[in-house]
């Protein structure tokens, strides 16, 4: 029989876990500060894209392999359940190549993506447009992984956030909260409106799983906030296919006609404000690969924190504190690693074999006995 759990964090990860824990039987509360999925489960764009994100780390790797692998059935199950699509999308990613240096590095790029998994090809420039049509016809080629995929995460945590109503999953919202534990094991969380007794804890915080109060030392992870600017074009349906990705930009369709743009990365603690040079910055690479582009409405721009660790693995699983588990530091793979982090620490909590080994992602790997 499986413990009341106490879950920090109503991000996708948070969520993911309370809904993969209450179909096991768990009574399940979830806490966060802010409305459910707004921080950046709501700011990320919602790409599944190891490879065009550069992960080579092989653990990390066949991680985010396993959660793409997962991910149709993960959003099926969500719209099953609640009747919300999350849109997932399997287009693939184009990297744009816009003059003569980038066009010479196609080979070379292929060739690296392929060697991490990718299904890679290098597309000539008549290819590319055909491909994106939005694209200027300056554009050299590309280099197009079949593989990658976007979902929209701001449907997606809605999603789960119904689901997890669906299930039982209750929701507080907190000011404070703190971790109570003696020596050896997980004794509740403390906030403003009192104690509260569990036995099991996941500390999901995102950007702020390294500030839970309360935490021994000895179970202490670093996470440290970088923020992402991005901003929204309103172009007409359909206008754009896949990702595209060009000097580090990514643009990102949604099914609703906005085009999503991101994103800076920025480390400056907790600021989420967007600053005109950030905005600058995405708009000329966007309007340089596509000139079309200048010709939309600019109709959002907004900030999320990336919650990073200091090697760029998440970390995941117990702690030396029984009870008090960790499931934090996603990084730039939040979205992507969602299934697969639901479902390894939920199985992990009820005494499952979780679905992939877990050992690279230690949350004590930094602790000095660990070294
Ligand atoms: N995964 C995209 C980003 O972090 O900007």
């Amino acid at each position: 029989m499986l413990d009341d759990v106490v879950v920090i964090g109503a991000g996708l990860i948070g969520t993911g876990i309370a809904y993969e824990l209450a179909k096991r039987g768990a009574m399940v509360t979830v806490y966060d500060r802010a409305e459910p999925a707004r921080a950046a489960s709501w700011a990320g764009a919602g790409m599944l894209a190891p490879y065009s994100e550069e992960v080579v780390d092989p653990a990390l790797l066949a991680l985010c392999d396993a959660s793409l692998r997962a991910y149709p059935a993960f959003v099926d199950d969500l719209r099953e359940r609640t009747g919300v699509d999350a849109h997932l999308r399997h287009e693939g990613t184009l990297h744009v190549a816009c003059d003569d240096a980038s066009a010479q590095e196609r080979g070379a790029q292929c060739a690296a993506f392929r060697r991490n998994g990718a299904d890679a090809s290098i597309l000539d420039r008549d290819a590319t447009l055909a491909r994106e049509p939005m694209l200027g016809g300056h554009v050299r080629g590309a280099v197009y992984v079949a593989n990658e995929a976007h979902v929209d995460n701001r449907r997606l945590g809605r999603a789960l956030v119904a689901a997890c109503t669906d299930a039982g999953v209750r929701f507080e919202r907190t000011t404070e909260v703190a971790l109570e534990c003696d020596a050896r094991r997980v004794r509740g969380i403390r906030t403003e409106h009192g104690f509260a007794a569990t036995g099991t804890v996941v500390n999901a915080a995102g950007a702020w799983a390294g500030e839970l109060a309360g935490v021994p030392a000895a179970a202490h992870i670093a996470v440290r906030p970088v923020a992402g600017e991005m901003l929204a074009l309103a172009v007409p349906k359909g206008f754009t296919r896949g990702l595209v990705w060009a000097q580090h930009v990514y643009l990102v369709p949604r099914d609703d006609g906005r085009l999503l743009i991101g994103a800076t990365s920025l480390e400056r603690d907790f600021d989420v404000r967007v600053t005109a040079r950030g905005v600058q910055s995405l708009l000329d690479v966007a309007l340089r690969i596509a000139p079309v582009l200048g010709t939309f409405a600019l109709v959002e721009t907004w900030a999320g924190l990336r919650p990073a660790s200091h090697d760029g693995r998440p970390y995941l699983g117990r702690t030396a504190i029984d009870g008090y588990f960790v499931a934090a530091g996603h990084y730039r793979n939040g979205i992507l690693l969602t299934p697969v982090t639901a479902q390894a620490v939920a199985a992990l909590i009820s005494g499952e074999q979780p679905p992939i080994e877990l050992g690279a992602f230690d949350p004590q790997r930094d602790a000095p006995e660990a070294a």
